[in-house]
């Protein structure tokens, strides 16, 4: 069927320029079919450069001794045993092979001095893992990966929103979206789509994410009858910035305490001593999140309500050279010198564990032709991610969801495209012009960053959590009444109105999982559930769409083989 709308034909549509969409194009390009990548930003500035202290491979050249098990057993245990072992396994044993073949396509990492990729200290990382360049690790991939595709020949469409993914029956067969900057409707024809989009920071009100992170792809692929898995678990770094407010969230990476950063209260304490004196400031970041977090409730917080965290111990040279971004950082926003002094952190929702249910090997949702990859997929953090393993993850699952995406799309023919379907698109984009008044979407998303970072942060209790659903049912209905003003033409308030839609369904979610789990594991913490229960961790949380409603059941965490079990009982 023919389309009044702008249409390009493809074999595969990624949707998404980050680590995981850019990796997953190359490797579907190298199947002969034809890709193209849609991205709401410019090609360069996706999330991913966020991601800056480094990228875990057990590539053993700065301690002998690492190698893809214990990274495996790192990830598990980090992950307090929900995560989808296969994933954790394919992650750790391929990591390495990413990483070098970023260096042949031209990633200049830093390195030992006999000339190794070098790797820095992370918090839950046994080893020093994190291959890094500086603190601009992200950055380096990108630029390195869209260097390589385009230089390929994927198609790439910038600045273009997808708003719904079209189905010829109950395969996936294109997707309908709109050029931000005209605001002109575009369908894509595909065979098959890959859901790289990140995640969902932005429905807190403090958060280390930039402005596309609003769970687009997790939404699209809920309403089209995808599974979301593990959605209670939400990641708060633990260093974010406090202060100046216009910055609130930011992210202080990681590698600051990779490279010897130590945490302070307003007295001078070290508190990590009380909270675990074993790996300190390096534990994992739900714990020391929690810690900060609880310093600051008792009272010991720094002036700004955060932590004082300090690397000035170091010489200044040195500091300079390994977080280049954090001097700066710190120097024009907030006119301190951290070769000199501490900086105020606190912790800022960072990233989500949970997402898209997929296969490990391929990446394939439970609707066909429907592919997911990255932050936007679940499965390989379990209850909560080290630091590091985000970046690795785009690469390893975005190389695998790309190639599974491109052996589908070579095999399969085209599905048709509904023209109903598409007109009701349109009408639902359109809705929001058409009334003569209505509600704010920028209040609606105050509203909902208020109830997300009041009931739904970094401790929960049914009492809030109950609270949350009444209020998120109250935005909801809201929603349904948003007006926006002038024309289509880059209009904000209107993109936000859109992308409202995606964060509200995708809160409901976690907040339904979260109100499911009777107990506290990884970066999920109850008051009223303290403990971590072995039941408990024999299951992970599906939600799917029912008619109109969320539904959440309980699926029981595949037993992992011998063979790993074995490595997990390893002590090192
Ligand atoms: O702290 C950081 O540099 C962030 C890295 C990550 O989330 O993996």
């Amino acid at each position: 069927m023919t389309s009044k709308f702008e249409t390009h034909e493809l074999d595969v549509l990624i949707i998404g320029a980050g680590g995981a969409g850019l990796r997953a194009a190359i490797e579907a390009l190298a199947q002969g079919v034809r890709v193209g990548v849609v991205c709401k930003s410019l090609l360069g500035k996706a999330h991913t450069v966020m991601a800056e202290g480094g990228l875990a491979a057990a590539m053993a050249n700065v301690d002998k001794a690492d190698d893809w098990r214990t990274h495996f057993r790192d990830t598990m245990r980090g992950g307090k045993f929900v995560n989808n072992w296969r994933m954790a396994q394919l992650h750790a044993q391929e990591a390495p092979d990413r990483v070098r073949e970023l260096e042949q396509w031209g990633a200049l990492f830093d390195r030992t001095e006999n000339g190794d990729i070098l790797q820095r200290a992370f918090g839950g990382h046994t080893y020093k893992r994190l291959c890094h360049v500086g603190d601009r690790t992200g950055l380096e991939m990108i630029r390195t990966l869209q260097d390589r595709g385009v230089a390929m020949g994927f198609d790439v469409y910038m600045e273009c929103t997808i708003t719904r993914l079209i189905k010829d029956g109950d395969r996936i067969s294109g997707a309908f979206g709109y050029w931000r900057e005209s605001g002109r409707f575009v369908v894509f024809k595909a065979k098959a789509v890959v859901i790289a989009t990140g995640g969902i920071g932005k429905s807190w009100k403090i958060t280390s994410n930039s402005w596309e992170c609003t769970g687009d792809g997790m939404a699209l692929a809920y309403e089209a009858g995808a599974e979301l898995m593990d959605m209670e678990f939400v990641q708060f770094h633990p260093t974010g910035m406090v202060w100046p407010p216009g910055v609130q969230g930011l992210l202080v990476t990681e590698a600051v305490r990779g490279e010897g950063g130590i945490l302070r209260n307003k007295n001078g304490e070290r508190f990590m001593e009380k909270y675990d004196p074993k790996r300190m400031e390096l534990s994992t970041r739900d714990v020391v999140a929690r810690s900060i977090y609880t310093e600051v409730r008792e009272g010991r917080g720094t002036p700004h309500g955060g932590a004082f965290l300090d690397i000035s111990h170091q010489p200044a040279e040195y500091v300079k050279r390994k977080l280049p971004s954090m001097y700066h950082q710190f120097k024009e926003l907030a006119d301190v010198d951290i070769t000199k002094g501490p900086m105020e952190v606190g912790p800022t929702c960072h990233y989500m564990m949970g997402g898209i249910r997929v296969d490990a090997e391929t990446g394939q949702s439970s609707v066909p032709g429907l592919f997911a990859a990255g932050e936007a997929a679940a499965g390989l953090h379990g209850a909560n991610r080290l630091g590091g393993n985000s970046l690795s993850d785009l690469v390893v699952f975005g190389r695998r969801a790309g190639l599974a995406a491109g052996q589908y799309a070579a095999k399969a023919a085209h599905g048709s495209v509904n023209n109903a379907e598409i007109d009701d698109a349109e009408r639902s984009m359109l809705a929001a012009f058409e009334r003569p008044q209505g509600e704010d979407p920028y209040q609606i998303h105050r509203d909902l960053q208020d109830v997300m970072h009041n009931l739904v942060g970094i401790f929960r209790n049914e009492e809030d959590l109950k609270r949350a659903l009444v209020e998120l049912e109250k935005l909801k209905e809201r929603a349904q009444r948003m007006h926006v003003d002038g024309s289509r033409m880059y209009n904000p308030g209107w993109h936000l109105s859109r992308d409202l839609q995606c964060m509200l369904t995708v809160s409901e979610a976690c907040t339904h999982a979260a109100l499911a789990r009777k107990e506290s594991r990884g970066a999920h913490s109850r008051l009223d559930f303290p403990k971590t229960e072995d039941a408990w961790g024999k299951k992970n949380h599906v939600i799917v769409k029912k008619g109109t409603a969320m539904a959440v059941f309980e699926v029981p965490v595949r037993e992992l083989p011998d063979d790993l079990k074995q490595i997990l009982a390893e002590e090192k």
